[in-house]
């Protein structure tokens, strides 16, 4: 278990999503080696979102690597019920766990059982889910990370939607301090600096790494670009 303070820090975090999964663990080892410490897991059941990707097998195939580097598994449940299966991505090795507003009926209870597992707890809300909806589970002081989806969840390698922007920074606003928040969706060397300053302090980067030649490089540029102090 890696510690949740990374968190407070200013991180692209790879999604491997747009790995090679023929080659994932050598993938992931190109970014921890040129200083990635948040690992994006992106999980996919095929009812909240149409495509299926992989469950926990994926986090404990990497745990033992990510941890070793000091890094920190970012799970993303793209998941119906989501609260279902909280245990078995904890046990798994996950870090940080996300759950979608829209996914669960039940979302403080969610929250609170990625943290009774141990795990950071994230909220993910989907470009047309109005940001106000952190604000309770934020005050109920059950939330550690906000996601918010500059694309529509499903797939890697789709545009920005330019609003999301604008919902950053009302995010940012609503939000204590100590809370992330991170941005998931289109960013490249185009979008990274406008999200920075827009207020995301995690930026989720898939085919802008993944798909580079050189991963660790593209990571390095990417991060520069975000945050140039
Ligand atoms: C989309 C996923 C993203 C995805 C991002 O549903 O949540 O994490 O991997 O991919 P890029 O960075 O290629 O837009
Ligand atoms: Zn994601």
């Amino acid at each position: 278990m890696t510690d949740g303070r990374l968190l407070s820090g200013r991180h692209v975090a790879p999604s491997i999503l747009a790995a090679d999964f023929s080659r994932l663990g050598a993938q992931v080892q190109e970014v921890l080696a040129a200083g990635a410490r948040v690992i994006h897991v992106d999980v996919m059941d095929g009812h909240f979102v149409p495509p299926i990707s992989f469950g926990p097998v994926a986090v404990s195939a990497l745990a033992q690597q990510i941890h070793e580097a000091g890094g920190y598994i970012d799970v993303h449940l793209m998941v119906s019920q989501p609260e279902r299966q909280v245990t078995e991505f904890a046990a798994a090795g996950a870090d940080g766990i996300t759950v979608h507003a829209e996914a669960t009926a039940h979302l403080h209870y969610a929250l609170q059982a990625v943290r009774e597992a141990g795990c950071r707890a994230g909220v993910a809300i989907c470009p047309a889910t109005p940001v106000e909806v952190v604000a309770d589970v934020a005050a109920a002081g059950v939330l550690d990370l906000a996601l918010c989806m500059s694309v529509n969840p499903g797939w890697g390698n789709q545009k920005l939607i330019p609003h999301s922007y604008t919902r950053l920074a009302r995010l940012r606003q609503l939000l204590a301090p100590e809370i992330a928040l991170e941005v998931d969706g289109g960013v490249h060397a185009q979008t990274a600096p406008a999200v920075a300053r827009a207020g995301a302090n995690l930026l989720v980067a898939g085919s802008a790494v993944f798909s580079a030649a050189d991963p660790g490089a593209a990571f390095r540029e990417l991060t520069a670009l975000a945050w140039p102090d």
